[in-house]
């Protein structure tokens, strides 16, 4: 059964650009500019930083390496690792299946938006404020629905092309274009006038937030550098199982999460500046608002020249999204892929491909037709905690709390222990330094940090994000 052959990477470049690819998305270009500004600047990047090399570093490290030392995605990873710790892997499949079902809907808004930018160049007709327009889209099911569809065709036609011939192509193009793009807007926003207001907003240091809630800081540091990382969710393992045992595990990852940190600086340049120039405050810069709403508002201020700015924006974010949710689609692929394998077939990727988009769609329309709760879908306990803005107020929120602040933290958690203390950190080395070129001078420091540090700072940004997601107000 091992001897047929498996997809690979073409080049060191191809598995970077697709690695960083996945990384980069909405986390980077609405998560990250928001919650730094909002929770200490200057002193949250410092906290991001020391999180992302003590905790995100390992992780990603790990999961690589148990990746290419199996050749198998996640359940299969795990199930050749300690059968014990098979169910670990289906937590690491259902995981971005889940993601998927919200991710691919806002992947749809985004797509909405861009059309709606291009179709406005040169006729300036979007003449609907962004908060207008977010509801009317919102209260639109069937639109919703529709671009979602969309989105998922564009993620089935590039999977399905396989590892080297479908994701790493549309990456080695598509991540370029988005650094291009994303330094013309960032020059355009940094020179608006009243930009400073946005840099003084990210950056500067604010210790408040942290004498406040100290862990609730961490917690979301640390939430925000899994989602951002794609870590815990199969990713970095199945895509680690198509990379040659000549590549240096240790320096990829050091750049894979370095990239991410810059892109997500950088698109806080491109975004915030703009936003408080054009007269936003705070509150205009949250989540789904900042994107939504707020920028199309900035386009909108811009005149004939906005629409312009609107689509290449926007094209922007749907190309970081894209490249994210084909990489959450190969973990389910992969994991058919790996099971016909098993039983000595050839695996039909394009039917694969096609089965896991079609479960897709049926769970994002869900989400779709729910419109962020705009439309009086039922959604599972609703309201049960009586608390406003918790995460039972909407299908995307109901099914981001499973995902991202149980089963994620959970998992890093349960794969540390396994590696930290099951199979023991040497297997990681070992992969690691494999062809006896690429030592991994570190280890002791990885070993610490795997067995003790991990392992307890995952149980409090396990409880951090159960406090976050559920308003419990534990930390603070
Ligand atoms: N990392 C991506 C982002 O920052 C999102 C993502 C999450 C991608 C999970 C894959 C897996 O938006």
């Amino acid at each position: 059964m091992e001897n047929q052959k498996r997809d690979n990477w073409s080049s060191n470049i191809g598995f970077l650009m697709a690695a960083i690819g996945s990384a980069v998305g909405l986390g980077n270009i609405w998560g990250f500019p928001y919650k730094m500004g909002a929770n200490g600047g200057f002193a949250f990047l410092v906290i991001y930083l020391f999180l992302a090399a003590l905790i995100g570093l390992g992780i990603m490290v790990t999961e690589i390496a148990l990746g290419r030392k199996t050749g198998k995605g996640v359940v299969g990873t795990y199930r050749e690792l300690s059968s014990k710790f098979t169910w670990i892997g289906y937590v690491g499949l259902i995981v971005p299946v889940m993601i998927l079902f919200f991710y691919t809907v806002l992947g749809a808004y985004c797509v909405e938006y861009m059309c709606l930018n291009l179709g406005d160049l040169g006729f300036n007709v979007v003449d609907m404020s962004g908060g207008d327009l977010f509801g009317s889209m919102l209260t639109n099911p069937f639109g919703g629905v529709i671009f979602t569809l969309i989105v998922l065709v564009l993620a089935y036609l590039i999977v399905r092309g396989g590892i080297k011939g479908g994701i790493e192509k549309f990456n080695k193009v598509g991540m370029p274009a988005l650094a291009i793009m994303l330094v013309i807007t960032v020059i355009r926003s940094l020179t608006l006038k009243g930009a400073s207001a946005g840099l003084k907003f990210m950056f500067m240091p604010n210790f408040e937030p942290l004498k406040e809630n100290f862990v609730g800081v961490v917690s979301v540091a640390a939430g925000q550098m899994f989602f951002s990382l794609s870590l815990a969710m199969g990713i970095m393992v199945t895509y680690g199982s198509y990379l040659s045992k000549k590549e240096n595990i240790v320096k990829n990852s050091i750049i894979i999460v370095l990239s991410d940190t810059i892109i997500a600086i950088m698109a806080g340049l491109a975004v915030l500046p703009a936003a408080f120039a054009l007269g936003g405050n705070d509150a205009a810069m949250a989540g789904p608002k900042l994107l939504f709403i707020t920028l199309q508002d900035v386009f909108n201020s811009m005149g004939t020249i906005g629409p312009l700015f609107g689509t290449l924006f926007y094209l922007l974010v749907v190309l970081a999204t894209i490249t994210s949710i084909i990489s959450l689609t190969e973990v389910a692929v992969t994991f058919y892929a790996d099971n016909c394998h098993k039983k000595n077939k050839e695996p039909d990727r394009v039917k694969a491909t096609a089965v896991v988009c079609i479960i897709l769609f049926i769970g994002a329309s869900i989400v779709a037709i729910d419109g962020l709760g705009s439309n009086g879908l039922w959604v599972p306990f609703q309201n049960s905690l009586g608390v406003v803005g918790s995460f039972n107020d909407c299908w995307l929120d109901f099914i981001d709390f499973i995902a991202e602040g149980l089963l994620m933290p959970f998992g890093a958690l349960v794969t540390s222990i396994m590696v930290g203390w099951v199979i023991g950190p040497d297997k990681v080395r070992e992969e690691v330094e494999i062809n006896g070129t690429h030592k991994f001078s570190a280890y002791g420091f990885y070993k610490f940090c795997i067995r003790f540090f991990i392992p307890v700072a995952m149980i409090f940004i396990l409880i951090g994000q159960i406090d976050s997601f559920l308003g419990l107000g534990i930390f603070g």
